[in-house]
């Protein structure tokens, strides 16, 4: 199929360079910074300081916004937004994961546009521009940093909406491996598994497909899955973390969609509710439902996952239905191997039948769409994946 590739984030990958944030930002024309942060890795592992004496070097004056959390508020970025707008701040500078660069883009949309930033999450109108974002990533995961997405959560309601556009797409990524050895072991687990998903949301399409795409995405799958696997054992491993980190910004920026029909993305839909109720941690979220979807969909296209079963796990045997499912029962089998969920329970949750309605309404936007493309699932078909996961 035809497609358009667009990668514009300059990366900038290794130990130390997180030095040069300074340089970069002058280079792409900042001049007073909003340096935002999350809850306190960055101060307490002493990055923060770093950057903020780059920008000394730099003679860059800037102001600092921490306190953003997991599943980043709405009610922050309004903050955000004031402080900029009083600063005459041009240049966000996001240190931290994907909520901190998700919180600033969101900040730059709403900088950059009149009325009330929801609006573009809420699918009212389009964003006319943001300001410029560059990031200094310390967790391998979201992959906002080379992304053309932000997902914001609104307290108001506790509706977790992402929105997509070109012009939050950051002007740089820092991105050196040692900053993420400091990670919980479950954060590193939970990241590696939205890395693989967002190659796994793609590879699971409905029309398109070519042999380049296919393979750069399972070799990904395969690469993540092994350095998981290292990092459980020794989590300051810095070839496994530069493997990981380098995969997390490759799945999600584009490269293992091209030629597709843009991927299916039901099981992040379904994952956004979880986390918008729930505040569970993305990719563990996603872990946890993904077995209950492939489980739910497999059988629009057996071929297709017993495609996977074969090049992502190597099995041979059976007809295409069996390695299908013995492929869904592999992935689910390597998720506890790395100490993820694979179900709501192991997740640590537990909603009742109102909350499972309630999820899959906001999930399809109270009946105006369908989630996912190789089967297209309405409130009824998401509340009884919800079901098969508990
Ligand atoms: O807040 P701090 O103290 O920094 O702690 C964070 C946070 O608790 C911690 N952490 C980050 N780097 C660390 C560290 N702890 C120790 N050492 C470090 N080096 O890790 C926790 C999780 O951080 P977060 O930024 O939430 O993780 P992640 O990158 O997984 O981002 C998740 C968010 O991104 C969204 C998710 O929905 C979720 O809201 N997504 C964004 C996407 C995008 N913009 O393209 C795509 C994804 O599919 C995803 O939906
Ligand atoms: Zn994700």
């Amino acid at each position: 199929m035809n497609f358009e590739y667009y990668t514009p984030t300059k990366v900038v990958f290794g130990k130390g360079t997180e030095s040069r944030t300074g340089e970069l930002v002058r280079e792409q024309g900042g001049h007073r910074v909003l340096v935002h942060y999350g809850g306190g890795s960055a101060v307490r592992s002493g990055l923060l300081d770093r950057i903020c004496e780059s920008l000394k070097k730099e003679g860059l004056p800037y102001v600092t916004l921490g306190g953003v959390v997991p599943n980043p508020r709405l009610s922050k970025v309004r903050e955000g937004i004031r402080i900029c707008r009083s600063e005459g701040i041009d240049f966000l500078l996001a240190v931290g994961g994907g909520s901190v660069i998700d919180s600033a883009k969101a900040i730059g949309y709403g900088v950059a546009n009149d009325g009330d930033v929801w609006d573009f999450y809420d699918r009212k109108r389009q964003a006319a521009g943001c300001l410029p974002v560059g990031a200094v990533l310390t967790i391998a995961a979201a992959g906002s940093e080379m992304s053309n997405s932000s997902v914001i959560t609104n307290e108001d309601g506790w509706i977790k909406r992402g929105y997509n556009s070109d012009y939050c797409r950051c002007r740089f990524a820092v991105m050196n491996p040692e900053l993420t050895c400091t990670l919980p072991d479950y954060q590193t687990q939970s990241g590696c598994v939205d890395i693989m998903m967002h190659t796994m949301e793609r590879y699971f399409f409905k029309s398109g497909g070519m042999e380049l795409t296919d393979g750069i995405g399972e070799a990904l799958i395969r690469t993540v899955m092994r350095n998981a696997r290292i990092l459980k054992e020794n989590p300051a491993d810095y070839n496994a973390r530069a493997e990981v980190m380098w995969a997390g910004s490759l799945s999600h920026n584009g490269l293992t969609g091209c030629g597709t029909d843009g991927g299916d993305w039901a099981s992040h839909q379904i994952e956004h509710e979880l986390g918008g109720m729930f505040d569970v941690a993305h990719g563990a979220g996603l872990a946890a439902v993904w077995g209950s979807w492939a489980r739910y969909v497999y059988s629009e296209n057996p071929t297709r996952f017993a495609t996977f079963a074969r090049r992502v796990f190597g099995l041979e045997s059976g007809d295409e239905e069996t390695t299908a499912l013995a492929g869904i029962m592999e992935m689910e089998a390597f998720y506890r191997s790395v100490g993820m969920p694979t179900n709501l329970a192991e997740l640590g949750i537990a909603p009742t039948e109102e909350q499972i309605l309630e999820m899959a309404e906001k999930c399809c936007f109270y009946g105006r769409r369908t989630v996912g493309v190789l089967k297209a699932l309405n409130q009824e078909d998401v509340a009884a994946i919800y079901r098969m996961a508990m």
